[in-house]
This record gives C-alpha cells, structure tokens and sequence, in this order.
C-alpha cells in the first residue's frame, strides 16, 4: 500500500544494479579542477569525498580517459599508473567513511583548447563544427579550438581507451563508473544531429548517431564483468557544453538509444532534466518522462530538485 512520502523516505536504502546504497541521495558529478598538470587526485581529494560520504552515491568529478580527452585544465584522469594510485586515496577514504563513489568516464570531444591537447593537436569530433565558448586553460579562458573529425578507424582506438579507463577504475577501487554521455561532450555529440554530419556507419541514421555510446557501455561492461556497477548520464536538451544544439527529433532519438541501453541491465539511467544547472524548461514536444518510462533500470534525476521534487 501507498503511504505519503515524507523526508525520511530519501534515506532508505537502495539498490541500483549491484551497487547497495544507503539512502537515495546521489551528489551530482562537479569538477572541481584541483589537479596538477599530470591529472592525479591528491589527499585534498580523499578529504574532498570522505566529507561528502554519507550521501548514498558519490558520483566523482568528470575524469578524462585519455589525454586527449582533456577539455579543461586541472581536471583529474583516470589512464595512467599515477592517477590511479591518486584515486585509491580517494575511494578508500570514501569506503571508510561509509560510501560509495563511482568514476565518471570523460571525452569532451571537440569542447577543448589546443593547448590542453598532446602536441598542441586539434580537439577532435563527430564531425569539424565548432563550439561556442570559452574553456579554462592552464593561463586562463580561451575560445575553444576548431575541432577536426575522427576517422572510422580511429574509433576502435578510442573503445580502447575507454577500455583503459574502466579497467584503471577498477584498479582504482571505485564502486562503478558512469558513461558520461551527457552535456554535449563527445558521446552526446555523436548523438545529435545538429553537430553530427558524418556519413560513416557512426552518422545519418538514429541507429549510427547512437552506436559509439553503445559500444561505450559494451566494452565498459565488458571490462567491468558486471553491467549492475555501470551506469549512464543524459542530458537531451542541454545546450552545455559548447551552445550545442539539440537533436532534431529529440524523443526519437533518445527514446531508440534508452531502450537499446535495456538490454545491458544497467545499474541506472541518469538523466539532467532540461538546461544543465539552468532552467528546468523543455522545448515543445518533449517529455522526459515518456523517455524515463522507456528505462526498464532504476533512475537518477537532475537539475534544480527542491525536497518537494525528490519525494
Ligand atoms: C561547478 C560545476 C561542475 C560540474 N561538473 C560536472 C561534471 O564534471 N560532470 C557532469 O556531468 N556534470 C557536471 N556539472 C553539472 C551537475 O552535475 C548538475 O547537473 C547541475 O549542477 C544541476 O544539478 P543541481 O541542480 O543538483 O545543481 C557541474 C556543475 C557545476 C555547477
């Protein structure tokens, strides 16, 4: 039977996948920038997270998975050796303060700066169509670069990272990770035809757009041995990163993608309800929640929740 929901109903415990929380409060991804140039989390970290611990799921700091996958100075990795000893800090920190934290895996795609890149190369992309923005560099904000697009051959490289940092995550000691597929960095630039013009099996169709994030989640899960300890982050109508804008058949294209993830058994969908940190609003047509029933797993809900929202 139904009972009103009060506040103490956020404390329950709860079990995403095979991650067994103790209450449903989740602490949003945040890059904090607080890493030297080599991307390795210190102890300000390990104290950063424990202080956070008591919430169900800490979801950590958007990592990059690759050097190349950089979009923003300061911001912590998670490929090499160094970085993963970093983050071992950090997860055991969270373990002994009670929590649980999951690594968020990061590709800015064509959301970076020259000057964050190996050999000062271009950031790279779906397709060679700018963003609009300003990055913050190791000497302050710069427009971001003129992305070039990746080549059909280049993607197996690219799983191969991802591959690389899911398994550094694992050595790390972290719960999980979390595909960020959100925000308009890299995956979400795939999907979206506004910023997508290739005509690979990676571009044109629903089908194309959506399958590097899929192949993400494939070899993530693979690596993991476990699709209950992985989860995903969408944000559909976000224009952030970049101005990017959204795809033209919204509810199509997300509704193919959330129900082609059922059939991994994710630990959950987490899904940014409308502008990043912004306004809740959605453009007409759009109902996140018609997408949210198309998840068959347990969901996370974002932006700008009061008390109210969350029961
Ligand atoms: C300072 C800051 C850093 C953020 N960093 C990330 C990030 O690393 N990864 C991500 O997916 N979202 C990031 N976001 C977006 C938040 O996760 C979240 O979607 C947004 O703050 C809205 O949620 P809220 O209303 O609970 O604050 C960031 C937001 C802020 C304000």
């Amino acid at each position: 039977m139904l009972h009103s929901l009060n506040e103490t109903d956020l404390f329950y415990p709860v079990t995403l996948g095979s991650l067994h929380l103790a209450n449903r409060i989740a602490m949003a991804p945040l890059t904090r920038s607080r890493v030297g140039e080599n991307g390795v989390p210190t102890v300000l970290h390990a104290t950063y997270y424990a202080q956070r611990a008591s919430a169900g799921l800490l979801i950590s700091e958007a990592t990059n998975i690759s050097p190349q996958a950089r979009g923003y100075g300061f911001t912590p990795g998670i490929w090499s050796e160094d970085q993963v000893v970093g983050w071992q800090q950090v997860t055991d920190a969270v373990h002994a303060a009670g929590g649980k934290i999951v690594c968020q895996l990061w590709h800015v795609g064509r959301f970076s700066h020259v000057s964050l890149l190996p050999g000062g190369q271009a950031p790279v992309a779906p397709s060679a169509v700018r963003a609009q923005g300003e990055t913050f560099t190791a000497t302050g904000f710069e427009e971001v670069s003129m992305p070039r697009a990746l080549h059909t051959d280049e993607i197996p490289g690219l799983l191969g990272e991802y591959r690389l940092a899911a398994r550094a995550a694992k050595r790390a000691g972290f719960d999980g990770v979390e595909v960020h597929s959100a925000n308009s960095y890299l995956l979400d630039q795939f999907i979206r035809d506004s910023v997508n013009q290739r005509v690979d099996q990676y571009g044109g169709s629903v089908e194309n757009r959506t399958r590097l994030t899929l192949e993400v989640v494939a070899a993530v899960v693979e690596e993991w041995q476990d699709s209950g300890r992985v989860g995903i982050r969408l944000s559909p109508t976000t224009p952030d990163a970049g101005n990017t804008p959204p795809d033209s058949d919204v509810m199509g294209t997300y509704g193919y993608l959330i129900q082609a993830l059922n059939t991994f058994n994710l630990a959950y969908l987490h899904m940014v309800e409308g502008k990043t940190g912004g306004s809740r609003e959605l453009p007409a047509g759009i109902d996140l929640g018609v997408l949210r029933r198309q998840f068959a797993g347990p969901y996370i809900a974002n932006n700008g929740y009061t008390l109210e929202m969350a029961l």
